[in-house]
């Protein structure tokens, strides 16, 4: 079977990291006998924007919609074009009309970066963050009454629904069972949130009982962060809400050193629409165009990619090659303390992929 992929680099070094996420992918797919097909695409960026007027053409999703997966780099140029109006108009929608209700985020301390975390080395962090992408606390139901008086009133509900709760913790269970601790941890707060969130509970331990072989636990938000930075080792996948899994998303990548590493997938697991794969970082205006970036946010989004298609091998080989990379210290980007460019380091993972 050939895969195709919608490649859109989009805006700052979203276009500096692609080419070494392609590079990388590329050689893995020869090492591993998989054909992939390549389709670019230039809107989702600023120069498109102003080009068209718009981030991207109306027919988008005849364009991108039947791909096998989209690989994407950046998007935001906030000295041109406000933030909102470039990721609402671009990857936000990807997000909501694909269908991506799973956010997964590898949080796993690598060879030869240092940890934020003292004492910590590669192995005592490797767990996965799942986090609810299209409903929870992030709902357009509220409103804002009496502006400027005494009166004045704002509310924005949470929306959970069965099938949206259900879907999210079911994924993450599935991946809790298939991962050799079968450990998997539920971040809650139904002490303080006491319709929502005991609800939730309850779906996790309904969703428990058609796994028997996982164990799992629950913590409410405010210890778990704690737990994440002073017992790390203590998590195997953990999931939460729209917005705990946001901050816990956050969180977990932040302790396992530099941003330019952090990959990320936004992912419908039923593969009815492409999901997107994609570095954690932004477009980094600061060092766009200097060819300083880290491509390895980039090179990881794309094992995620291949481990989604079904390619475990190609994708375990692209994490191998980086880990590899990375411990030989020798050819790694500015942001961690080396003097190699992009290129540069793009071509030693990609050396290194078998
Ligand atoms: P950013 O992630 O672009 O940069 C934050 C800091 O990390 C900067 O100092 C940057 O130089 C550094 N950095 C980021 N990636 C790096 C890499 N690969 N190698 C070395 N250093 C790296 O976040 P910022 O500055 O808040 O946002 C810039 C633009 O990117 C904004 O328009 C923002 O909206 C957009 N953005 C887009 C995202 C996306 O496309 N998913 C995600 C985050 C931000
Ligand atoms: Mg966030």
């Amino acid at each position: 079977k050939q895969y195709r992929i919608a490649v859109i680099p989009g805006d700052g070094i979203g276009k500096e990291v692609m080419p070494e996420g392609l590079r990388v992918l590329e050689a893995a797919a020869k090492k591993h006998g998989v054909s992939l097909h390549f389709d670019h695409f230039d809107f989702s960026s600023y120069d498109y924007y102003e080009k068209h007027g718009q981030m991207m053409p109306d027919d988008w999703k005849e364009k991108i919609g039947k791909h096998d997966a989209i690989y994407f780099g950046a998007v935001g140029w906030p000295a041109k074009i406000p933030d909102h109006i470039s990721l609402w108009g671009s990857l936000i929608k990807f997000r909501r009309e694909f269908d991506q209700y799973v956010n997964l985020r590898p949080v796993r301390l690598m060879p030869g970066v240092p940890s934020p975390l003292a004492g910590r080395k590669p192995g005592d962090i490797d767990f996965w963050v799942v986090r609810e992408n299209t409903e929870g606390e992030y709902s357009s139901v509220g409103g804002r009454m009496f502006p400027d008086t005494d009166r004045e009133f704002v509310t924005q509900q949470t929306v959970m629904t069965r099938t949206g709760v259900d879907r999210i913790l079911k994924f993450a269970f599935e991946l809790a069972q298939s991962r050799p601790k079968k450990h998997l941890t539920s971040a809650t707060k139904s002490n303080g949130i006491s319709i929502t969130m005991p609800y939730w509970d309850e779906r996790v331990e309904a969703m428990a009982k058609k796994f028997p072989g996982v164990k799992w636990d629950k913590y409410h938000i405010d210890i778990l962060t704690a737990n994440f930075v002073l017992h790390p080792d203590w998590f195997d996948v953990v999931v939460g809400s729209n917005l705990f899994g946001d901050i816990l998303s956050d969180l977990g990548p932040a302790c396992t050193g530099t941003i330019g590493i952090a990959p990320s997938g936004n992912i419908n697991p039923e593969g009815n629409f492409p999901s997107v794969f994609e570095p954690v970082h932004g477009s980094a205006p600061d060092i766009a165009g200097q060819g300083i970036a880290n491509p390895i946010g980039m090179i990881w989004s794309g094992a995620m990619m291949f481990e989604h298609l079904g390619e475990k091998e190609a994708g375990k080989s692209i994490v191998e090659a980086i880990e590899r990379t990375l411990a030989e210290r020798t050819l790694r980007t500015k942001d961690l303390g080396g003097n190699a460019d992009t290129t540069a380091c793009g071509k030693a993972v990609a050396d290194m992929v078998d």
